[in-house]
């Protein structure tokens, strides 16, 4: 297997894009990975989308962003896994390397959410029709039942709740890329909208548009495109039960420690070497389930680590930096991207307000559905 590192990201902003169509994003963000490179080609391509087809009615994203991009003729493939699928499609990227398959590919995340379609019976196509969704249920109700049984079963708060996204918007204000760059009290939290009891509209992610990408090569060939090079030294996917119902204890989520173990193994380390994190916190109570099962925290303690300074830039290990899928934003098929994208930008020291002291060891966690499948990447700067 070969080393692999990134050389190149580019994003666009997250939000509300109403002058930008699918195939416009993309080409932001693609042509911003290889200007940041000095990149004039690609080999290989990896589109992560969840819902082309269901938010905007565009399918076959892999040669239509091909020839979007103007590149007709190069291998180029639609990745999903619902909210992971831009992780995923990175890992396919990051394999294709590693097996010497390709040198430059790009993996690219996407989504188009505000073009009309019905987001919420959309997104949850990737929960269980026939267990969940024929009930009723819908994202928010399947990460309240979360909440309900780690409050139950560990004692966690509302307030507690309350602080992961407090903490989450502080760090999204540093962020010019995010959605809502703006801070909130805990008070404001607490008053906010409910949505799903016990979760209110600022525990959630918003619906958003949005693109990233970054451009991988083998390690020794790195230094033609950068002198900073971000090395992927593990790379774990796991999945888990689509039913909530299904599983032994939902407020634990099997997939998030099966991926990260298998990404801190390849990578040679152990959670306590991470100096900077992204995890999927597309409800606040998912960043909490998300520290537990990556080994960041014991199991049953992540309730008070946002409100503890644990998880902030300038505590211990401090998680989600960019502002996590909460202030960012989440279009649901970009956001394991640019989760990555913030973890080659803390190691390369350009994080600005928003950067964590002697970074050297970062990792990014992608999830699907309510955790049905999620996917690890732990990266180092060179
Ligand atoms: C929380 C949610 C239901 C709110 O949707 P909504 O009630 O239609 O909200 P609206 O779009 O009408 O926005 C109402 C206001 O709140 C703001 N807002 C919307 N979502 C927000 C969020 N998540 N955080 C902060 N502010 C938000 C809007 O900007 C708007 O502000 P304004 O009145 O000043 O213009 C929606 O964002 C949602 O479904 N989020 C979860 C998405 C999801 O499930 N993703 C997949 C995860 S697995």
């Amino acid at each position: 297997m070969r080393e692999v590192a990134i050389v190149g990201a580019g994003m666009t902003r997250f939000g509300e894009l109403w002058n930008q169509s699918l195939r416009q994003m993309f080409v932001e963000a693609a042509a911003g990975a290889l200007n940041d490179a000095g990149a004039d080609r690609v080999d290989s391509m990896y589109v992560g989308c969840m819902s082309g087809g269901q938010f905007t009615g565009q399918e076959h994203l892999g040669p239509l962003m091909a020839d979007q991009f103007g590149m007709t003729g190069v291998a180029s493939v639609h990745v999903e896994s619902a909210c992971a699928s831009g992780g995923v499609a990175l890992r396919q990227a990051f394999i294709e390397v590693a097996a010497g398959v390709s040198d430059l590919v790009l993996a690219v995340g996407i989504e188009k959410m505000t073009d009309g379609a019905d987001v919420t019976n959309v997104l949850a196509t990737a929960a269980d029709q026939e267990l969940e969704v024929y009930y009723g249920v819908t994202f928010p109700g399947l990460y309240a039942m979360i909440a309900r049984a780690h409050m139950h079963t560990y004692g966690t708060t509302e307030e507690d709740l309350a602080w992961v996204s407090v903490k989450n918007h502080r760090h999204g204000a540093k962020n010019d890329k995010a959605q809502f760059p703006t801070e909130f009290t805990v008070e404001q939290v607490l008053s906010s909208s409910m949505v799903a009891e016990p979760l209110r509209l600022l525990h959630c992610s918003p619906v958003s548009d949005g693109a990233a990408a970054v451009l991988l090569c083998p390690l020794d060939q790195a230094k033609q495109y950068t002198d900073r090079p971000v090395k992927i030294v593990g790379s774990g996917l796991a999945t888990g039960s689509l039913a909530l119902a299904d599983r032994d204890d939902p407020a634990f989520l099997d997939s998030v420690q099966k991926s990260g173990e298998r990404a801190f193994k390849m990578a040679g380390v152990g959670p306590r070497d991470i100096q900077v994190a992204e995890v999927h916190d597309c409800f606040s109570i998912a960043e909490v389930c998300c520290i537990e099962a990556l080994g960041f925290v014991e199991r049953g303690k992540g309730g008070p680590a946002a409100k503890d300074g644990f998880t902030a830039i300038g505590g211990c290990i401090p998680v989600n930096t960019s502002g996590g899928l909460k202030a960012k934003g989440h279009p649901v098929g970009a956001t394991g991207v640019a989760q990555a994208i913030e973890i080659f930008r803390q190691l390369r020291g350009e994080a600005g307000a928003r950067q964590v002291e002697n970074a050297r060891l970062g990792l990014a966690q992608n999830m699907g559905g309510s955790g049905a499948s999620s996917v690890v990447h732990i990266f180092q700067g060179v």
